[in-house]
């Protein structure tokens, strides 16, 4: 607990925190789950709605953690410890800590594909002559492969983890995160500049809310806050790395801004070339793995742009893992006195064997799914994430600070620094009366919608 002291790392400047906070939001739900979600509920509708997600709820949450970490200089469970000295409310941390394990290991199954498929896709365009789609699936489907590469991805996450705050996360996200946002661009003028593109636009840019439900509502929100990383710590943790003279809302407002901006710059690429080429938008997951490797293999020079998908996938999904590895690390590191080096590979090992049922609903657990959800397992890991633990850590920590801690102290440690109070007033507001109502209004009616539907 008296990690806080002169012995905390700190970012290093106002854009190592952005990159770092940006690359861990910018990850597998940009690239891979926001466009099938959005695909699987109906195009632009569900953008709107994600967008008012990303603006009323998502923003102020990301504001709320930075300064809660920044405050309080600690691991998410010691920062509620520090605020609210004998009182329950340290759960909220454990609660956030166990989370973000618990993403991690299905993220580094998915990562682990991207990674498997960089070098299949070499292999594909070698042999022109073969089922794209069918190879694709027998990859995920079979048994041992994927989980050596969701193993491999583990240990890479692990390395940058372990090598700290500056040297590893700043470092790494600073040098990716470029690299990703040039690679996009490329695949986007490949896909947009496609004979038949304008169809797929039309889907992606004309809203139809005829398909719109509690579910696609419940959605939106999940998708929200998995893509900012809210809801878990993440970002408490690294705010937790700020220095005390740093701002929030301008960063955080970085962070909101590019997160968004490459999600949307995805469905971008991927909409316009799918239409394109003849394929489904609602294939779910499976459509960044099974529905894109077919399109590359029917384009021009497929080959070469599959691989730079993947490898941009495999590099967005690597700033997120450690930012959810890192939680867990923090927490060790913080409450029990570990040593970094020792708290990364023992969580890695632990993520590792958790993720390995997510890995096998595709092959040795395929068609068992919990009753009532009719998901296979990676889903299963992913709708219990997001749609109920990630809204739930949203809820305790905007009572937290909005009634425990108290709106105006909140308000004050938010405004240190700015000149205009009017942004940190509304954000009060928001904290208190909007963000635990609407999110508890939209898990009640999205989880009805599930079950009894
Ligand atoms: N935001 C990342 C993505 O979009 C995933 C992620 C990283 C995350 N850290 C998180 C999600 C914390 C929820 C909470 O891929």
């Amino acid at each position: 607990m008296d990690n806080s002291g002169k012995n905390r790392e700190h970012w290093q400047s106002r854009a190592g925190f952005i990159l770092a906070a940006a690359g861990s939001a910018i990850g597998l739900g940009n690239i891979w789950r926001f466009p099938y979600m959005t695909g699987e509920h109906g195009g632009a509708a569900f953008i709107l709605i994600y967008l008012i997600a990303v603006l009323l709820l998502g923003y102020p949450l990301l504001v709320n953690e930075m300064a809660l970490g920044r405050k309080a200089q600690s691991d998410p469970v010691g920062i509620f410890k520090r605020l609210a000295p004998q009182s329950p409310w340290w759960l909220t941390g454990a609660l956030a800590v166990f989370t973000g394990f618990f993403i991690l290991s299905y993220y580094a199954v998915v990562a682990g594909w991207s990674f498997a498929y960089i070098y299949k896709v070499v292999l594909a365009a070698a042999s022109p002559g073969m089922d794209h789609a069918l190879a694709f699936r027998e990859h995920i489907s079979s048994v041992v492969e994927p989980i050596v590469w969701q193993g491999l991805f583990v240990v890479l996450t692990v390395a940058i983890i372990a090598a700290g705050v500056v040297n590893g996360i700043q470092r790494w996200s600073t040098i990716l995160m470029p690299v990703l946002f040039v690679l996009l661009l490329v695949l986007i003028v490949r896909s947009i500049t496609l004979p038949g593109a304008g169809e797929g636009l039309v889907y992606y840019l004309k809203p139809d809310f005829g398909k719109v439900t509690g579910r696609t509502v419940l959605a939106a929100l999940s998708q929200a806050f998995f893509s900012l990383s809210i809801g878990m710590g993440a970002i408490l943790t690294y705010g937790s790395y700020l220095r005390k003279k740093d701002e929030i809302t301008g960063s955080a407002a970085w962070v909101a801004g590019l997160d968004t901006g490459i999600a949307l710059l995805a469905g971008l690429a991927l909409f316009p070339a799918i239409f394109a080429l003849g394929f489904e938008p609602g294939a779910g997951p499976g459509l960044a793995f099974i529905t894109l490797p077919a399109v590359f293999a029917k384009m021009p020079l497929g080959g070469f742009f599959g691989v730079l998908f993947f490898f941009l996938l495999g590099i967005a999904a690597l700033t997120s893992a450690i930012s959810l590895l890192e939680v867990v690390t923090a927490w060790l590191i913080d409450e029990k006195g570990w040593s970094r080096r020792r708290a990364a590979v023992c969580m890695g090992i632990a993520v590792f064997i958790v993720g390995i049922p997510a890995s096998l609903g595709y092959s040795l657990l395929k068609g068992f799914s919990f009753p009532g959800l009719g998901m296979d397992m990676l889903d299963t890991y992913d709708w219990i994430s997001n749609s109920i633990f990630l809204p739930l850590g949203g809820i305790l920590t905007a009572v937290f600070t909005g009634y425990v801690w108290g709106g105006t102290r909140a308000a004050r440690e938010v405004g240190r620094g700015r000149k205009a109070s009017s942004i940190v007033k509304i954000w009060v507001w928001l904290i208190r009366y909007v963000v635990p109502v609407l999110i508890i209004v939209i898990m009640a009616v999205g989880i009805y919608d599930t079950f009894v539907r």
